[in-house]
């Protein structure tokens, strides 16, 4: 292999990868060198720019840590995470769909009964939540676990707020009655803009787009006999919605956030001030 040219280096790389015992494998690596090269080929990439693109990629690798994946934020920012998302979860007709994980769920948030105040001191808006979870007939699903986690009325998630250390507010787990339903005490989500400290805030700012993420609630929700289900429900009229940085939006999970005055709320408890309330349904898939 020799006085290879721009002609003939993709079949070269191609080649050498003729070998690879996992087939899988060698059709990633094959479809990976053969974009890359078109992506090179159709922009006629230069010295300079691959090298600030290595620059960018290493600075990227080197702002992760246990806590911060950049790498994911890239790949949610262009649209990659999504994409995947909506090729391997295409749900049957009436089941929830699925959206992006995002980088703030925890392994530890606390496990809490129905009726729970799962805000526990974060500050926000009351918000009423009374959720059930159903399977493709209608069947309520009991049992099941349901992780709820959200982002503060400053749009901060409890892990975005070194002051808490390991206090962990804003987020359960809870499961569902045997009527498949759920219910507990919040605050209301409001946008938020995503962490732009680092390079994919540089590659945000250098092609003129904003940060946000419309408000939402993070579900994610696992039983038994039922495909899992990680989405969002976002808050109708959120300025948002259209331009969400991470291309998480769908129309069928834009939920029904209603205000209220002051007065008696759904769990019988007194409220001085304004509260929301939220009725969901959410359809669980069965695997395949
Ligand atoms: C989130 O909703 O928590 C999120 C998702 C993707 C990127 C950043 C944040
Ligand atoms: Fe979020």
């Amino acid at each position: 292999m020799r006085n290879i040219d721009e002609h003939t280096i993709t079949d070269a790389v191609l080649q050498s990868l003729a070998a690879t015992p996992d087939a899988r494998l060698k059709e990633l690596m094959g479809a990976l060198v053969r974009h890359l090269h078109d992506f090179v080929r159709e922009t006629r990439l230069t010295e300079a720019e691959w090298q600030a693109g290595i620059e960018f990629l290493t600075a990227t690798g080197q702002k992760c840590s246990d806590t911060r994946q950049e790498f994911i934020l890239l790949s949610d920012t262009l649209g990659v995470s999504m994409l995947t998302i909506a090729l391997n979860h295409a749900r049957p007709a009436g089941a929830t769909q699925a959206t992006v994980f995002g980088p703030f769920h925890t392994a530890d948030a606390p496990r809490v009964g129905q009726g729970a105040d799962i805000a526990r001191g974060a500050p926000g808006q009351p918000l009423f939540v009374q959720a059930t979870v159903q399977g493709p007939d209608g069947e309520p699903v009991a049992g099941a676990d349901v992780d709820v986690w959200q982002a503060d009325e400053d749009g901060l998630y409890d892990v975005q707020r070194p002051e808490l250390g390991d206090m962990r507010r804003a987020r359960a787990v809870l499961r569902t009655d045997a009527r498949g339903a759920l219910r507990f005490r919040s605050i209301l989500p409001t946008a938020y803009p995503i962490p732009v400290d680092g390079p994919v805030g540089t590659m945000l700012a250098a092609t003129g787009r904003h940060p946000w993420r419309p408000a939402h609630l993070h579900f994610m929700i696992r039983a038994d006999g039922y495909e899992p289900l990680t989405t969002h429900i976002f808050r109708d009229g959120d300025p948002y919605l259209d331009s969400d940085v991470v291309f998480g939006v769908r129309s069928s999970l834009v939920g029904d956030y209603v205000e209220h005055g002051p007065g008696t709320a759904p769990d019988g408890s007194r409220v001085d001030a304004p509260f929301f309330t939220l009725d969901q349904r959410f359809v669980l898939a069965r695997p395949d």
